[in-house]
């Protein structure tokens, strides 16, 4: 008869590990030995007792439960833990000067549609006009030309297109590509701080550990040139809450810029804005491929 497999807990963990030996892709094998040793180590430095486990069970099962093409809750517990911030950093050792990276959160949808130098995101009226443009530029300071920006933000109502499928879906999302000189321009609104969605289980993690669920005022956009690393990153308001306590921790001191209050005859002002208004200048460096 073959002898049953140990079962005390050092042995246990010796048992799940020796399971992989056989695995012949070996970046697999190494996912897979250090994921049972950390989780094995973490079940024993706890002391994890068995109503616990049944409750994380519970709350997987529920993550899995609320996700769909619309809601993306395991994002939202890689962003809210800090994962997709040190997956992100780890990958993204930038050379000196270049525009730094940050989360692309759950609300970004692809083909957004092109539009012309200056255009105005929004299709609907609401927020505060924002004039943001820049250059985009190598580490050398030569301009890339042609470079799409894929931009998307949320609105005075602190939604992404994405979260209203009853309004227009292109409402503050778009692409641009970068002129000769690398210049771009589009206008935006002044973006305002919005929650995390935490009407789910990571809601209750937040609710449960004392934390909020606040992201600082941004605009996200994604940078794409040939030749050149893709870049996914935001444009901070400086003067928004939260910049210091970010629920995902993805405020890098360089991303953050000033909106500054623009008059209302300024020569600068764009076609079909009228009252209120601000600008932002924002230089992007990308990093060569
Ligand atoms: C966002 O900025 O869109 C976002 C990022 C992480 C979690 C939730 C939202
Ligand atoms: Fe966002």
């Amino acid at each position: 008869m073959p002898e049953p497999q140990p079962t005390t807990p050092g042995q246990i963990t010796d048992t799940v590990l020796s399971s992989f030996d056989g695995c012949s892709d070996e970046r697999l094998r190494e996912l897979m030995k250090a994921l049972v040793r950390h989780a094995h180590a973490f079940v024993r430095e706890v002391e994890l007792t068995p109503d616990e486990w049944e409750r994380v069970i519970g709350i997987l099962t529920r993550t899995g439960e609320i996700t769909d093409e619309r809601r993306q809750e395991w994002i939202l517990w890689s962003d809210s833990l800090g994962l997709s911030m040190l997956v992100d950093a780890l990958e993204h050792t930038l050379p000196a000067g270049a525009t730094e990276s940050t989360v692309l959160g759950p609300f970004y949808a692809p083909d957004a549609p092109l539009r012309e130098y200056g255009a105005n995101l929004a299709e609907e009226s609401g927020g505060v006009p924002a004039l943001v443009h820049g250059h985009v530029r190598d580490i050398r300071g030569t301009p890339v030309a042609g470079a799409e920006l894929d931009v998307w933000q949320n609105g005075a109502d602190r939604l992404y297109a994405v979260q209203r499928p009853e309004g227009p879906k292109d409402h503050l999302r778009g692409r641009f590509r970068s002129r000769d000189d690398g210049s771009y321009a589009f206008v935006a609104v002044r973006p305002t701080p919005y929650p995390i969605p935490d009407d789910g289980p990571v809601g209750e993690m937040l609710d449960a550990t004392g934390r909020h669920p606040w992201r600082p005022a941004h605009i996200h956009m994604i940078v794409r040139a040939d030749g050149y690393r893709t870049l996914t990153t935001h444009v901070f308001d400086a003067a928004s809450e939260y910049l210091d306590s970010d629920a995902v921790f993805a405020v890098k001191p360089t991303l953050v810029r000033e909106f500054v209050a623009r008059a209302g005859d300024d020569p600068d002002k764009p076609a079909g804005v009228d009252g209120e208004w601000v600008s932002v200048q924002n230089e992007i460096v990308l990093a060569p491929a």
